[in-house]
């Protein structure tokens, strides 16, 4: 199989995930006699510093022409007082938005050699495994531009759907709760927004296309305290752009770290942008410790949704499971008697695996 892959490392530890999870793809392509070919793009702090904009137009033709991109990360402290529209975060939205990459998948399945790396109790982590569907391209991120008013006194941020842009998400969340264990959470504030109620309006209509699909709702405030309560009660859950931003970072917790979460980002024809869920960790950049497991997920991902690559993708999330089950772990992950890697060594073990091991199941069921 040929394809174009267009890289976009961004800022801080984006660059060095990125090369991890390129080396990786490497080594899966020379295994199975695919040929990639990368296209490496500037975007987010990166493309301010050389282009004076967060997003050239030059990366974004370079994704339109593309069959899947890998991104990094976006951000960091030296961009941090720059005016809205010179923040490396625009490119961000900015690239999801152009390509129109309405549905964000966040599998989050914790590894059974991490369950003690997480600081809930083990009980209550054993055994999660969700997958949080978060609309991308509308809701409180995509509202109106506020403006300054009154001498900057007042200022308006803007929640706004479209019915259809609803419907899309809904539509993306009950095939994939079909794919699981047919239990969908549609996560809203009904209790107070307009807009949470349409969400809700649409859950309903929907329910009778998906008679095979249990269906529940719940309030925000709520969600978040259920998901470090009672994780399991979670199979898939679907919300708005913001509350699925909080969530998912709230839900890597389960995980041990939120440098184990990949996400894929999809339009309607498959194409997709792969990237995990963290930042650009401007705390630890440069440094070689950022734990490349989440972008090398996240390339599983991408061989599953946009290639139809099944084996391959499995052949990845099995060498990181192997990896873990040996004992090695990175900084972030607060494994007792673990055997503590940098970003380098932790690729090559996971790379070693990829080249010899067989894959027998995929891990992230999305
Ligand atoms: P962050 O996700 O970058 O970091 C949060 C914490 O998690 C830090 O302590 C960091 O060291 C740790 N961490 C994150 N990923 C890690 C990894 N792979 N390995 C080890 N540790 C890891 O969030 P933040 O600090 O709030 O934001 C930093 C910058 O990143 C900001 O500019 C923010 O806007 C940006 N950001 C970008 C993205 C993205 O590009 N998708 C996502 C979130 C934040
Ligand atoms: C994420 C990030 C982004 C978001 C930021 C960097 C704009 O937090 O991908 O989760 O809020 O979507
Ligand atoms: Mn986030």
């Amino acid at each position: 199989m040929e394809k174009q892959i267009v890289l976009l490392p961004g800022d801080g530890i984006g660059q060095e995930v990125i090369e991890s999870a390129k080396q990786v793809l490497e080594a899966v392509t020379e295994r199975f006699h695919h040929t990639f070919t990368y296209h490496t793009h500037d975007i987010g702090g990166a493309a301010i510093d050389k282009h004076g904009t967060p997003l050239p137009e030059d990366t974004v033709r370079a994704c339109q022409q593309s069959d899947a991109v890998l991104l990094g990360a976006v951000g960091g402290p030296k961009w941090d007082q720059n005016p809205s529209h010179l923040r490396p975060e625009k490119g961000l939205l900015g690239i999801r938005k152009q390509l129109g990459l309405f549905a964000n998948l966040r599998p989050i399945k914790g590894f059974d050699q991490l369950l003690h790396a997480s600081p809930l109790k083990h009980e209550v982590v054993a055994g999660s495994d969700l997958l949080i569907v978060r609309e991308l391209t509308g809701g409180l991120y995509f509202g109106t531009p506020s403006e300054r008013r009154n001498n900057g006194q007042e200022v308006v941020d803007t929640l706004s759907y479209q019915r259809h842009e609803i419907e899309r998400i809904v539509d993306n969340a009950f095939q994939s709760a079909r794919l699981r264990r047919k239990h969908l959470t549609s996560v809203d504030k009904a209790n107070v927004l307009e807009s949470s109620k349409v969400w809700r309006e649409v859950v309903e209509e929907k329910k009778a296309d998906y008679p095979d699909v249990e269906v529940e709702h719940l309030l925000v405030d709520a969600a978040a305290m259920k998901l470090i309560t009672n994780p399991r009660q979670f199979d898939v859950i679907v919300t708005e752009n913001m509350f699925g931003d909080i969530l998912s970072d709230e839900a890597s917790v389960l995980t041990g770290s939120l440098g184990m979460l990949p996400s894929a980002s999809l339009r309607e024809d498959g194409m997709g942008l792969y990237e995990p869920v963290h930042g650009s960790a401007p705390d630890i950049a440069g440094q070689g410790v950022a734990n490349p497991l989440a972008t090398i997920l996240s390339t599983a991902l991408m061989l599953r949704h946009s290639f139809g690559l099944e084996k391959e993708a499995a052949v990845i999330e099995e060498a990181v499971q192997q990896v873990l089950e040996d004992g090695y772990c990175t900084g972030d992950l607060d494994v007792k008697g673990g055997k503590q890697v940098g970003t380098k060594e932790m690729t090559r073990l996971v790379l070693e695996r990829v080249t010899t091991q067989d894959a027998t199941h995929s891990i992230m069921t999305c």
